[in-house]
């Protein structure tokens, strides 16, 4: 139980780094399971396209790390990637794991009661940004009622994209540091949103975007004492791999 001196994140603000990947394969129904088991109400996920346009949730543009299978994405389709295991590489325990489809992965969402942060990935082999950002929408549509979506991207032309089919939905502005220009650059999306790395986060640009009325969520931080000074100067959220050490 929180009480007046405890300094961190109320559990809106906590969301689980592809499911809660320091206990299960990340990016799988596995880890979005857990994370709603470890008491999270958010997910972080990666979506990219196959060479077939169906939309996977997937960091890499390949699924040599995290499949029993080899190959790029773009040269993959659904029936290819049904029968790979996405589980054994992180814990024998999971095996029998798939590699979801966003639109899975919704649908389970729905049945958690979870929201997702969807960072739409934009890889080389990706043909159109049209395909990838209408393949989201398609996705997202079948959402719960309890499931609220926002989108994130390093790619400031996917939030573009997203941003004129779905106005209505948070969009976050994904940078490993902010550029100088940052404050222009989120104009034209538009969004009033940064995810930053954690390690580039400071008490005088928290500040300065508070008062900017511009949210800050960091990523992808484990430890919850490195977060600590930045609460009360504005941070809105975080994205860890681990939601159980900044919910408890
Ligand atoms: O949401 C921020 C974080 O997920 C970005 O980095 O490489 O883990 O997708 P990455
Ligand atoms: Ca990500």
């Amino acid at each position: 139980m929180k009480n007046s001196f405890d300094i961190g994140p109320s559990r809106n603000q906590v969301q689980a780094h592809r499911g809660a990947s320091a206990v299960a394969p990340e990016n799988t129904l596995a880890a979005f399971r857990a994370a709603a088991e470890q008491g999270a109400l958010w997910v972080e996920l990666d979506v990219a396209l196959l060479g077939d346009n169906t939309l996977v949730v997937i960091h890499d543009d390949s699924v040599d790390r995290t499949t029993s299978g080899q190959g790029s994405l773009g040269d993959l389709t659904a029936g290819d990637i049904a029968s790979l295991d996405a589980g054994s590489w992180f814990d024998p325990k999971f095996s029998g794991e798939r590699l979801p489809t966003l639109e899975q992965v919704i649908g389970v969402l729905g049945e958690l009661g979870l929201s997702a942060n969807v960072e739409i990935k934009q890889h080389k082999h990706h043909k159109s940004l049209a395909h990838l950002v209408h393949a989201v929408q398609a996705a997202i549509v079948g959402r719960g009622s309890k499931t609220e979506i926002m989108i994130s991207s390093f790619d400031p032309e996917a939030l573009k994209a997203m941003h004129v089919l779905e106005p209505g939905l948070e969009m976050a502005m994904l940078w490993s540091s902010p550029p100088p220009d940052w404050e222009e650059l989120l104009k034209a999306i538009p969004s009033k949103t940064i995810h930053l790395n954690y390690k580039a986060l400071s008490i005088g640009f928290l500040e300065e975007t508070t008062r900017k009325d511009i949210k800050v969520r960091a990523w992808t931080s484990n430890n919850p004492s490195e977060l600590i000074s930045f609460w009360g100067a504005g941070l809105a959220g975080v994205i860890t791999d681990n939601p159980k050490l900044f919910l408890e």
